[in-house]
């Protein structure tokens, strides 16, 4: 048994409700800082008890059959923050890319950083590389937990963008071939499905640049819990609401 599953109670009884679960679940893991300000702590403990919470429910997750489940973990925007706050987190991916160098084949979750990862530290550039040729060994079957990391979905299209505008002046397409697939395959998830699911805890109400494209179709939940307070039980809330859902993808 992996040390995680120790700590974060495989074996406790789960209370699951929900009829089906969703095939990708995305979150928008926020309130750290607000649930750190309320205990008098520095911003920084309420990323960690929240990179915690990360942990535990998407082990939650893969145990419920969750196919992919993809977090908000630092968006093209975060480098703003205090200098001390942004090291803070590159730790915390520094420490989650080397455990999950260690456990990912024995548990069998394919770990991914999704992104324009050119700006991060180059130790963090050969962690997510090695991580990646782990996953790659995995399967196509396997799980898989993505983190994006110097993400924004504005500047993933405007990237795909450029892509495309590549292959056209290189003559490999004609402009009036271009189809949503072909945008689709040059962002950061061109391997994953659409996410059916995304969640934003902390009371906030919009999308703030995550996933714009492939969110077309997603059904959104927001709750009041800020994320470091979340649990396996707010999450069994967000399936069961999802599936109380008539999702009609345009359709009567
Ligand atoms: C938004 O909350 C959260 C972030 C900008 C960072 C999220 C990162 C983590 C939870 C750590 C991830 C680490 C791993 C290993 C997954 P906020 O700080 O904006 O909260 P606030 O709105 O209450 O200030």
């Amino acid at each position: 048994m992996g040390i995680l599953n120790k700590f974060f109670g495989k074996n406790e009884t789960k209370q699951v409700t929900h009829k089906s679960v969703p095939r990708h679940i995305a979150v928008i893991m926020d309130g750290n800082g607000r649930w750190a300000k309320k205990r008098g702590m520095p911003r920084s403990a309420g990323h960690a008890v929240g990179a915690e919470t990360f942990r535990t429910i998407a082990t939650y997750c893969k145990d419920i059959g969750v196919q992919y489940f993809t977090v908000y973990a630092f968006s093209t925007e975060n480098w703003k923050r205090p200098q001390q706050e942004v090291d803070a987190l590159m730790d915390l991916f520094r420490k989650y890319l080397t455990e999950a160098a260690e456990t990912m084949f024995e548990r069998g979750v394919a770990v991914r950083v999704i992104g324009d990862l050119s700006p991060l530290p180059e130790d963090i550039k050969n962690q997510i590389s090695e991580v990646d040729k782990i996953a790659d060994s995995l399967g196509e079957n396997a799980a898989t937990a993505s983190l994006c990391i110097n993400y924004g979905g504005r500047d993933e299209i405007k990237n795909a963008v450029k892509k495309i505008a590549e292959q056209v002046k290189n003559g490999e397409i004609n402009p009036e071939d271009i189809t949503e697939n072909t945008i689709s395959k040059q962002l950061y998830t061109a391997n994953m499905p659409d996410p059916d699911l995304i969640i934003r805890p902390s009371g906030e109400i919009r999308t703030s640049n995550f996933l714009l494209w492939q969110s077309a179709y997603s059904e959104y939940y927001f709750t009041d819990v800020l994320w470091p307070d979340f649990k396996t039980t707010d999450m069994d809330g967000a399936i069961n609401a999802f599936n109380m859902r008539n999702r009609r993808f345009g359709g009567v």
